[in-house]
């Protein structure tokens, strides 16, 4: 019986080596996934010119989800990818949720000398579909003295509310029950405005989550001196691409820091993926680190309803940080092994 139906892109460099593991890992903790593999990245975009088919498009609105490795490589020009296909998925699927997730595991050593292991355990919820990535502007007089370049962030109501109310049903489930919105409200007053509002009235349908704001440049301080104080952080498009490396960083790495492209409807397939990219300078040697693919694949299981499983996986994963010593080479393989075989008992 087919349990959920995924399509999987490894893409290019390690993405093909640590895709297999989350596939691996998949299949050990939920048997009867329909998983297939399409070709898509900067291989295929050289053979074709394709990045992403609308053929392709079609036939995933009949998916439960994807997993992705990463694309990219530096023979492509830049955007060709990212917004070619990554934007285009989260635009196309309102993958509105981008949901990155950041925990210091016991066994891992961050930068930060005032933490300990569990200590930080937070999540940020970052608006996937509109802000500065909405692709709103132009250029004119291109390559000349009197160049200009507008490149305008798009706030909605619709938007901003349905993102700012997912942050506060995800409080809802965890412990602390508190979100932090995070934005510049004292400069950016337009979309400020828009934000802060909509926050205080999504705020009165949770009475009981505590809710905090900062400035994102505070945040981005806050999150190296005290990131213990977090617990759900919403944000715009850009400020949480930006918090969530810091994110990463502060908790042992881009190895480790997983990430979903969430519609939280599921009218159409989320997407799960590593926060990396596709890492030319290592790829084909078999060292990736395929732990932030794996954890991927928990935010993968816990959106399509099997949280047992995802807990799982995460237990797996901690027994393997700990077991781990630091400056060790791995062996993405053995990991991946390792991790299978933890998460299927
Ligand atoms: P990157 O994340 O690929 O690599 C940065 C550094 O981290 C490299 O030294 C790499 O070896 C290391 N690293 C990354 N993942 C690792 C893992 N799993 N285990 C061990 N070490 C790991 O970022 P970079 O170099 O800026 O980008 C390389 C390509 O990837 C570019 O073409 C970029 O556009 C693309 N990219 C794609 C993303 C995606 O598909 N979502 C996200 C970020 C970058
Ligand atoms: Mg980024």
């Amino acid at each position: 019986m087919t349990v959920a139906k995924i399509a999987l892109v490894p893409g290019d460099g390690i993405g093909a080596e640590v895709v297999a593991q989350g596939r691996k890992v998949l299949d050990a903790v939920l048997p009867g996934v329909e998983a297939t593999e399409y070709d898509l990245g900067a291989a295929r975009y050289h053979r074709t010119g394709e990045v992403l088919p609308e053929s392709v498009l079609q036939e995933w609105t009949g998916y439960d989800a994807i997993l992705l490795g990463a694309v990219g490589d530096p023979t492509v020009p830049p955007g060709v990818l990212e917004r070619g296909l990554l934007l285009k998925l989260r635009f196309a699927f309102q993958q509105y949720v981008n949901l990155r997730p950041s925990r210091l595991w016991p066994g891992t050593a961050g930068p930060l000398g005032n933490v300990k292991p569990g200590e930080i355990d937070f999540v940020v919820v970052r608006e996937g579909t509109e802000g500065l990535y909405a692709g709103a502007g132009g250029t004119m007089h291109t390559n000349t003295p009197a160049e200009v370049a507008t490149e305008e962030s798009l706030n909605t109501r619709h938007g901003v509310e349905r993102v700012i109310r997912d942050a506060f049903s995800r409080a809802g489930k965890r412990e602390r029950r508190k979100v932090t919105m995070v934005h510049k409200t004292n400069v950016l007053t337009h979309a400020g405005g828009l934000w802060a509002r909509t926050f205080a009235e999504v705020a009165r349908e949770f009475p009981d989550i505590e809710t905090d704001y900062q400035h994102v440049d505070a945040a981005a301080m806050f999150m190296v001196t005290q990131p213990q104080r977090y617990d759900v952080i919403v944000t715009d498009n850009l400020f949480g691409d930006i918090l969530t490396d810091i994110a990463a960083a502060v908790t042992g790495g881009i190895g480790l820091a997983a990430s979903g492209c969430i519609n939280p409807e599921r009218e159409f397939p989320s997407m799960f993926e590593p926060v990396h990219g596709s890492a030319p300078d290592i790829a084909g040697q078999g060292v990736a680190d395929p732990v932030a693919t794996v954890l991927s694949v928990a935010l993968l299981l816990d959106h399509l309803g099997h949280p047992e499983q995802a807990r799982r996986v995460e237990q797996a994963v901690a027994a393997e940080l700990s077991s781990r010593t630091p400056g060790q080479p791995l062996r993405t393989e053995e990991v991946g092994d390792r991790l299978a075989a933890h998460a299927s008992n």
